[in-house]
């Protein structure tokens, strides 16, 4: 298996479906790499799945540089993008290179994703006029909740499609490498789809997008909470883990656990031998 390059994830359109993945950790990280994921992505998402915020906004650049030199040290050939957190990138197009080139320069990020659309145009063109390649997002903006009035399925009147349409066109015209297009039906998402000329992944946007990205956490029934509708989950490990924990804490109340088997051996003086 060989590294994948921005290069190669924008030549998958039309031919190849993209599975991509979420991940906070260096644990993760390698699994999601030994499973041939092909672009990891380290989302300011962390924000609920890792630090217990109600939301993105909280997470801080340290947060996001932390996590994703983690995730970059478990990952071999996936594409590990980096999330730009809120106000990391929307105040200068100076601070928003300053910021973007922490996260290749010391976290050992491949690429970044800032959200937005027409109105990021110039900060991706400086972006990726200074060498660093950006994954863009439109539809369904998280750092912008206070604004949406709450996570809601975006692109619903024509207009808002329209809009999403033209914002696809000008990402890829700007230089993005690929798209996320977050929670908006799906024969939008086709129209998005077919629009752009970059690899449009989906979430929560019907089948006909490029591919699909979903937070680990949900795939893996981590939280025990109910996922949202658009995921399925591959695993339930919220049981499997606290199931785990209870065994563990019933074996050392009842004294069985540790046993001679998880104990080292006594070193005893050689006997000595009689003259
Ligand atoms: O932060 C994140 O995990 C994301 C994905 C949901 C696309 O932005």
């Amino acid at each position: 298996m060989k590294k994948w390059t921005t290069a190669k994830i924008r030549a998958a359109k039309g031919k190849e479906k993209l599975a991509c993945l979420t991940a906070y950790d260096f644990t993760l990280a390698r699994i999601a790499d030994a499973s041939e994921i092909p672009l990891i992505l380290v989302g300011d998402s962390l924000g609920m799945t890792t630090l217990g915020y109600a939301n993105t906004l909280p997470v801080t650049m340290r947060d996001m540089l932390h996590h994703t030199a983690a995730v970059a040290r478990g990952t071999k050939n996936a594409l590990v993008v980096a999330d730009m957190p809120f106000l990391s990138y929307q105040v200068s197009i100076a601070e928003a290179i300053r910021n973007a080139g922490r996260f290749l320069q010391e976290a050992g990020a491949d690429a970044v994703k800032i959200e937005g659309g027409a109105i990021r145009r110039e900060c991706i063109e400086a972006l990726t006029g200074n060498g660093i390649p950006v994954l863009g997002h439109i539809g369904l903006l998280p750092q912008s909740v206070n604004q949406l009035g709450g996570f809601k399925v975006q692109g619903k009147s024509r207009e808002a499609a329209e809009v999403l349409i033209s914002d696809a066109k000008t990402l890829t015209q700007a230089g993005v490498f690929a798209i996320v297009l977050e929670c908006v039906p799906p024969d939008i998402a086709a129209l998005v789809t077919a629009a752009a000329a970059v690899p449009v992944i989906g979430i929560g946007s019907g089948p006909a997008c490029d591919g699909q990205v979903l937070v680990m956490n949900d795939i893996l029934g981590l939280s025990g909470d109910t996922p949202p509708k658009f995921v399925r989950q591959y695993a339930q490990l919220h049981s499997v883990i606290q199931n785990a924990f209870a065994s563990y804490r019933d074996d050392v109340n009842h004294g069985n656990y540790p046993t001679t088997e998880h104990s080292y051996a006594t070193i005893r003086p050689a006997c000595s031998q009689p003259e």
